[in-house]
């Protein structure tokens, strides 16, 4: 079942009543910074709605690599342990603020910086949407950060038009296989880097060219290109200006770019990084480009949120294919699930 936020054209109200909220819930938790060993899920009093929010069960979450940094001690300012992780969220307002935008039962997505690796959470209005009606809630987990990012880089960013070309780097990851597909819609042609054990998912995704990093430098390859989206960063963002036209387009995501504007500019091309972006605005734009088929998330894996630590050694090899993904509950496929 899937419903729209009151206040919107809504279809008929068939949402049913939650069950009871416990006073203890399950939640994956960074207990010292350091590997995915330091995630231990244990169980803490339920949170309480804040004003302004809507309480949230949590049906599944997704693993981002900022989760990864962030469990690492790389972003300290976020916190100290312990404290929850997890970023993205699907699920189902169970406590809504009065009048607010979302109502008990409205089934929703959304991105929560910290804290969503459990089965109740109290989140900002503004964080949420509802949530895509064609897939269930594992494959909505899966989108709020990667589609995001992907969907800021190649559309609001890039602006790309048809006939330019863009190289992306990783690819077949999270953002990467999503902006591939952006890009292509938008009529680009698309290379990509990723190990050549991927190219068949980039060409399926695709990929004009792809290009296995392991074998080929890819400045040989991608030459003149108007827009490179660097997912690697590091030695990859000042490699990757020679990629570039003059003036083209270089957008750093990785917590170390590898490179600063000032020096993208002295090499006559332009530089911009892709945080601080608009918050939660492009989640209906990913909603309605997925239930329209033209944006497909793929999972590579689900792990229970007692396997969380499983997900985060899987996602520190760096090798994912697309996206992989805790389920919080037991709640199945919902109604209209692919
Ligand atoms: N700033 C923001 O708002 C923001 C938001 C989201 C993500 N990010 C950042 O963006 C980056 C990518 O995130 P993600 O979630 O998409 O990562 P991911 O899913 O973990 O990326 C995995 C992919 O990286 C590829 N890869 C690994 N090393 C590579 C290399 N040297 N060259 C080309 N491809 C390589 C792998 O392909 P192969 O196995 O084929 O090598 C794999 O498919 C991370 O640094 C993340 O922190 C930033």
């Amino acid at each position: 079942m899937t419903t729209q936020p009151s206040g919107s054209t809504a279809p008929p109200d068939t949402r049913s009543t939650p069950p009871p909220v416990p006073d203890l819930i399950r939640a994956g938790v960074v207990t010292r910074f350091g590997g995915p060993e330091v995630l231990r899920t244990v169980r803490l009093p339920r949170p309480v709605r804040a004003p302004g929010h809507a309480l949230v069960r949590v049906h599944a979450a997704s693993v981002n690599q900022g989760e990864t940094k962030i469990r690492r001690g790389l972003v300290p300012e976020l916190g100290s342990p312990p404290f929850v992780l997890g970023s993205d969220l699907s699920g189902t307002v169970v406590e809504a603020e009065p009048n607010g935008r979302f109502r008990v039962g409205d089934e929703v997505y959304g991105i929560h910086f910290i804290g969503t690796y459990a089965e109740i959470v109290s989140v900002p209005e503004a964080s949420l949407a509802a949530r895509p009606a064609t897939v269930d809630h594992p494959t909505a987990a899966a989108l709020p950060v990667a589609a995001r990012t992907a969907l800021i880089a190649v559309v609001e960013y890039a602006d790309l038009r048809a006939g330019q070309r863009i190289l992306i780097h990783a690819a077949a990851g999270g953002v990467g296989h999503l902006a591939v597909q952006l890009a292509r819609q938008r009529g680009a042609y698309v290379l990509g880097t990723a190990r050549a054990a991927h190219h068949r998912f980039l060409r399926d995704l695709g990929v004009h060219e792809p290009v296995d990093y392991t074998r080929t430098d890819f400045r040989s390859v991608a030459r003149d290109v108007d827009v490179v989206l660097d997912l690697v960063g590091g030695d990859y963002g000042r490699l990757s200006l020679d990629a570039l036209r003059p003036d083209g387009l270089l957008l750093g995501a990785a917590l170390d770019p590898g490179v600063t504007e000032p020096e993208a500019h002295r090499r006559g091309r332009r530089y911009r990084w892709l945080g601080g972006t608009r918050l939660t605005a492009p989640l209906d734009t990913i909603r309605e480009l997925v239930d329209a088929g033209q944006l497909s998330v793929h999972v590579e894996r689900t792990y229970p949120l007692s396997e969380l630590a499983a997900a985060h050694a899987r996602a520190d090899t760096g090798r994912v294919t697309g996206k992989l993904v805790v389920t919080i509950d037991d709640v199945p496929a919902a109604g209209g699930a692919a």
